[in-house]
């Protein structure tokens, strides 16, 4: 099996947010077209997306990462949630016209966070709707934390967990850049950025912060890099490549050769 995350940098804009009408912009044609390489695969897959402008403007607002501080973040919390949950019907209704059978699973059901950390993740949903021969889709979200009240649990969190349960094949973390380099490669000035080709102890520490203004309370390259490493010590190998690129994601998942940086599985 695969296990494949869209980010939200892909399936929605998060520097611009709405479009003219006021509505969050959801790009359909993308991810239809994604959807369409993820098909090609006859293998079956786990799918996780970002949740985007549809979850962190607000969430860095009202500081739910932080867990409960004022009752004024409560209708913001129902709000993420509704907003996520938006986009995930968004997701699941281009996989449906692809003829996958997706099934929403969302974190705010099933995980449970303590001080910002996973305590606990029903894996069981997600094995039973494998069996059935169903896609299994998860996101983002607004999740309970025993001692916070609430907190965010991120795609990148869930590629984790879901990669230590069920080790699949290979993780795919799809995103709008061919993959990691020094420095956020839109920032213009300095030395230019450079691209990591395979992520380990040593390169990780050449990821410098990006220095611009995206609402992002889950974290940015530098955590991915983190993460991927984690997902490689669990036996996972595991990539980030861009899913602008047309058949990028298509060809990684034939083991065809793409740009991408690499995590190698250590065991
Ligand atoms: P996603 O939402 O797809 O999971 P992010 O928004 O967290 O991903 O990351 C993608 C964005 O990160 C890109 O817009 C890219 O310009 C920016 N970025 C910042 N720093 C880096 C870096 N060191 N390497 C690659 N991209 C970076
Ligand atoms: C963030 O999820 C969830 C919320 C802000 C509610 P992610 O961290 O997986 O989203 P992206 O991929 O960065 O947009």
């Amino acid at each position: 099996m695969i296990l494949v995350k869209l980010g939200g940098s892909v399936i929605t804009n998060k520097e611009t947010i709405k479009d003219e009408k006021g509505k969050k912009i959801f790009y359909r044609a993308r991810t239809d077209r994604l959807m369409g390489e993820l098909k090609s695969t006859n293998e079956e897959f786990i799918l996780v997306h970002g949740a985007g402008s549809f979850g962190h403007p607000l969430s860095k607002r009202f500081e739910l990462r932080e867990g409960y501080v004022s009752d004024r973040q409560i209708p913001i919390v129902a709000k993420v949630q509704e907003d996520v949950r938006t986009l995930n019907l968004d997701v699941i209704q281009t996989m449906r016209e692809k003829n996958l059978a997706a099934v929403s699973l969302p974190p705010s059901l099933l995980v449970k966070l303590d001080g910002g950390k996973s305590k606990k993740i029903s894996m069981e949903p997600f094995r039973h709707y494998l069996e059935l021969g169903t896609v299994p889709v998860t996101f983002g979200d607004v999740v309970p934390d025993i001692s916070r009240r609430f907190g965010i649990c991120s795609g990148d969190d869930l590629m984790l967990h879901l990669a230590r349960e069920f080790k699949p094949r290979i993780a795919i973390f799809v995103t709008k850049v061919d993959g990691i380099y020094t420095k956020d490669p839109r920032e213009k000035t300095g030395s230019p950025a450079k691209f990591i080709t395979e992520i380990n102890e040593k390169t990780i520490r050449l990821i410098k912060e990006p220095r611009d203004n995206v609402p992002d309370v889950t974290g940015r390259m530098k955590r991915k890099a983190k993460m991927m490493l984690t997902i490689a010590k669990e036996g996972v190998d595991c990539i980030v490549l861009n899913g602008l690129k047309r058949n990028g994601l298509g060809r990684a998942i034939k083991g065809e050769k793409v740009k991408c940086t690499i995590a190698r599985r250590r065991k």
